[in-house]
């Protein structure tokens, strides 16, 4: 189930290449959102590690969509992929590449792995006539659409009628080995449901599919035949390998492939699956390159029932939304509350009950009056105590003490909902234990030993909830440790990869005894319902 090879001490992870035909909504953030998740937490761990995100800007649908607004395509790209940048900015997306497909340099990746599959003999070209949806930039079976000729995914688009000379690509010959992966490395596709749809779509027979187009000028040349433009997703999914390029170095395949290739995980939509698990292997295949380690293909956000999607114009604003709420509760909510390969709706209501109810009311509520608490009968520091001084019967200890391996492994299988569960299992028990222990009673009653033994192990539990929880609401996690005391700023890369010291942060027990405590301050204000 892992995206992790735990052999390796680097780590690359990518979101999709995100089409400009429009600023992004809140279904592009969410796979960001997801990426910016698992890259800080392999980073908490010490890995090094690679951030992928970018734009797509090729195609017929971003050169209708500029010619609609009346701009190059060129000027078009350049102000939508800004405003994606600025989107994950205001989400504290902390991405190490930002690719964009029509950089130069990436030009010249794609046209040296053109050649090499065409050297390989796995292009040619043919005669292509079929149903053609420019929102998915993808050729429909008839049978695949609705009525009207209508695309399933854009229900408001109709597919076009295409008979053209194409360049194809051979998919059909990389049929058996294609089965072959799946076989041998059955975590290459998750999860499940997804592999068995791949699965299925594959035992069906796979068909060459074309790869270049005639009579559109938005993309790179075919270096082979100046009269065709390479399709955009042969040229897109090359945009992970650019990415990988230093800054400075010349951009060949042999550059970009050293250091950081095969790339360990493409978090993807469940609509872009087949690219991703069938095409691009297969193209990778062809050109002699090792295939990426897995795709992990989540749900879609939905509004009443329905996609959402710029195609269909049902999205929600997602700066609208940071703006509102900010970036934590809002990667909190997303993260939390959708099993991540599962669709979830959206509803306000829903969101703000949940953040007040667990960012505000118990973990917010349990760590400032146990702070004050600290501050009173302790002086403002920790209790003098270190983990292996609480009692074994320590309700929170005995929990504590699961988590660090529990709440890990849900993160490498990309399970945010359950690592959440986990750790607000401990939050709760926390309040439970103050509730019960009442250490203001037996501060009156002269039991300081008690007291400290209460405070102690809440507060501890209340770290070690920040720590792990740190991937997905790193602003809430470093108000947390800066009121416990540590000088530790979870947004600082290089903090982290110095200083933190993972095999000692992620056990329950590792507070420090006598750390001075910093000022008790509501990490989390409650939401109001508009
Ligand atoms: N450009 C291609 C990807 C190329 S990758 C080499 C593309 N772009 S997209 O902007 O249309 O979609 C990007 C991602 O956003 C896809 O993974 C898609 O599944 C995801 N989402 C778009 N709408 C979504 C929802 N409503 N919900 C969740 N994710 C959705 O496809």
């Amino acid at each position: 189930m892992s995206h992790t090879d735990t052999n390796r001490s680097t780590f690359a992870v990518t979101t999709p290449l995100y089409y400009v035909n429009d600023l992004p909504h809140i279904g592009s953030a969410y796979t960001t959102m997801a990426a910016d998740a698992v890259a800080r937490f392999e980073r908490l761990r010490g890995k090094s590690v690679l951030l992928i995100t970018g734009t797509d800007e090729h195609g017929q649908k971003i050169q209708r969509t500029a010619q609609k607004y009346g701009l190059k395509p060129q000027e078009h790209c350049d102000k939508v992929a800004a405003g994606f940048d600025a989107l994950w900015q205001k989400l504290n997306i902390d991405y190490d590449r930002f690719s964009r497909t029509t950089s130069t340099r990436h030009e010249a990746i794609v046209k040296e792995f053109w050649q090499r599959v065409w050297q390989k003999g796995d292009i040619y070209l043919s005669q292509q006539q079929g149903w053609y949806c420019v929102s998915c930039e993808e050729f429909k079976e008839e049978r695949e659409l609705l009525k009207d000729k209508r695309c399933p995914i854009h229900s408001n688009v109709e597919v076009e009628w295409r008979d053209e000379q194409n360049y194809f690509f051979r998919l059909s010959k990389y049929q058996s080995q294609l089965e072959a992966l799946y076989q041998e490395r059955p975590d290459f596709i998750q999860p499940e449901s997804r592999r068995n749809e791949v699965l299925s779509f594959v035992s069906q027979g796979l068909q060459d599919f074309s790869v270049s187009r005639v009579n559109l000028d938005w993309g790179f040349r075919v270096p082979t035949d100046a009269n065709h433009t390479i399709y955009v997703w042969f040229d897109a999914l090359l945009g992970y390998v650019t990415a990988l390029l230093d800054p400075d170095s010349e951009p060949t395949l042999e550059n970009a492939l050293k250091k950081w290739w095969p790339i360990n995980l493409h978090l993807i939509g469940k609509d872009i699956l087949r690219f991703h698990a069938v095409y691009w292997p297969a193209m990778l295949t062809s050109a002699g390159l090792p295939v990426t380690e897995q795709v992990f293909g989540h749900g879609f956000l939905t509004k009443d029932g329905q996609k959402m999607g710029k195609s269909l114009g049902n999205t929600l604003d997602p700066v609208d939304l940071v703006n509102r709420y900010g970036a934590d509760a809002i990667r909190y909510y997303f993260l939390k509350e959708i099993e991540f390969g599962r669709d979830g709706d959206f509803s306000e209501t829903r969101f703000i009950d949940i953040v007040n109810a667990d960012l505000a009311n118990d973990l917010g509520n349990l760590l400032n009056r146990t702070l004050k608490m600290a501050l009173k009968y302790c002086d403002g520091r920790v209790p003098n105590l270190n983990g292996d001084d609480i009692l074994a019967d320590n309700p929170l200890k005995k929990i504590g003490r699961e988590l660090s391996d529990r709440v890990p492994q849900s993160y490498e299988k990309l399970s945010f909902s359950e690592a959440c569960r986990e750790l607000f299992i401990l939050v709760r028990a926390s309040n439970k234990f103050i509730d019960e222990q009442a250490p203001w009673s037996l501060y009156k009653q002269g039991n300081l030993t008690a007291v400290e033994q209460v405070l102690y192990s809440v507060l501890e539990s209340v770290r070690l909830s920040a720590y792990l929880l740190s991937p997905i609401i790193p602003n809430i996690s470093t108000d947390i440790y800066q009121q416990l005391g540590f000088s530790i700023d979870f947004n600082d890369q290089n903090l982290i990869r110095n200083s933190v010291n993972y095999s000692t942060q992620v056990v329950w027990g590792s507070l420090p005894a006598n750390q001075k405590l910093g000022e008790a301050k509501p990490v989390f204000s409650r939401l109001e319902q508009s």
